[in-house]
């Protein structure tokens, strides 16, 4: 016989089938039913607090070709950049002076040597420049700048990046391959999800929810893959359709689902906090884009980071991934007050001058030392 969604929610664990049947039900009491419980094991696990990273997208240069991204490297609309290291340290500087405790360095992909040794110079610096009385260990910084070696990422480690951001995008490997180049393989995104792991990070991933040809399934076994690797941060938002991409035909077909992938994408986050307890998740900002109180209602739903504008303003216009990016025109002190105002109204506490470790890394490591 088939649970009902009250049987599942006070159950302890849950199989596949009854992960699929949260991320399914359109019960309007079952949907809010989801979304307490994923609330009440957010304050049980983690705390009310919303932890901040000031985001800086330092590149848009890209050496890949993902089909769904607005940065692409066959996007030859898109003006190309790299800010310098005083640029990213200043940035730096304003997200410690801030109080967000922690930053997200994140770029187009390349894996070039002076890349690397770029990154790897400016993770130095941004530590040697925040270290203060409040942050005595400088900034946390987390990188997202894609696929590397092994060694790359050991280099970056100890520069003093302690956490990364790499999304699987999704765990079906038929879907990865429908929306990436063949030189891009699943297999290689796997195996660097390992490499961080053995590097020392905390390490993220998440996918894209609202992929034309994604089933419940499909996102139901991006859940159980969180869980599998053991992912210490989630971040996940809906696909949205870049004009000029390869996947510009799907714009219509995406436009007239949106409310219903904006509501998966809140009930992937809930599902997702249910499973996987004690791991940080952001409210991605595509949630924003896609609904201006998105990220507002990813926070309701069990996300408890978000991720505020600190990329220097004269750029942030060519680093658009998806359509409808908001927070253009702001300044990144503007973007500071919008994003506490908006997390005080939910009656959450931003948290300042900390780094918001996950509590998952903690009990990863505790888990590792016991087996030692
Ligand atoms: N819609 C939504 N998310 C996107 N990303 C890239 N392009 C899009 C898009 N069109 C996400 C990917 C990537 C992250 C940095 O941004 O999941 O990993």
């Amino acid at each position: 016989m088939t649970k009902t969604i009250p049987e599942i929610l006070a159950g302890e664990t849950f199989a596949r089938d009854d992960v699929i049947a949260l991320l399914s039900t359109t019960d309007p009491a079952d949907a809010e039913a989801i979304r307490t419980a994923a609330h009440r094991v957010l304050v049980d696990n983690c705390g009310t607090s919303v932890f901040l990273r000031g985001l800086v997208e330092f590149s848009n240069r890209c050496a890949s070709d993902c089909h769904y991204c607005g940065i692409r490297k066959g996007n030859a609309g898109v003006k190309r950049y790299c800010l310098t290291k005083d640029e990213i340290v200043d940035a730096a500087r304003f997200c410690a002076e801030a109080g967000y405790g922690s930053m997200v360095l994140q770029s187009g992909e390349r894996r070039d040597e002076r890349f690397v040794s770029f990154v790897e110079d400016v993770v130095c610096a941004i530590k040697k420049e925040t270290v203060s009385n409040t942050l005595p260990r400088g900034l946390g910084i987390t990188l997202s700048v894609g696929e590397q070696t092994p060694e790359a990422y050991k280099r970056f480690f100890n520069a003093g990046a302690h956490r990364y951001l790499l999304r699987i995008e999704t765990s079906s490997p038929r879907l990865f391959a429908s929306i990436h180049p063949s030189r891009q393989s699943f297999e290689a995104r796997l195996a660097c999800l390992a490499f961080l792991k053995d590097a020392g990070f905390q390490v993220g991933t998440g996918v894209m929810i609202g992929l034309p040809g994604q089933t419940v399934q499909d996102l139901a076994d991006d859940v159980l893959f969180f869980r599998a690797i053991d992912a210490d941060m989630i971040g996940m938002g809906p696909f949205i359709v870049h004009r000029q991409t390869p996947m510009a035909r799907h714009d219509e077909a995406m436009a007239a689902r949106k409310k219903e992938t904006l509501e998966l994408a809140l009930r992937m986050i809930a599902v997702t906090r249910l499973v996987c307890r004690d791991v940080n998740i952001a409210s991605a900002t595509a949630l924003q884009a896609m609904e201006p109180l998105g990220r507002e209602m990813g926070l309701l739903h069990g996300a408890n980071v978000v991720m505020p504008q600190a990329t220097p303003a004269r750029v942030r216009r060519d680093y658009q991934l998806y359509e409808g990016k908001p927070c253009l025109d702001e300044n990144a002190q503007e973007c500071r007050e919008c994003l506490c105002g908006r997390i005080r109204s939910l009656g959450r506490e931003p948290a300042t001058g900390q780094w918001g470790d996950p509590k998952h890394f903690d009990a990863r490591q505790r888990h590792a030392a016991a087996q030692q």
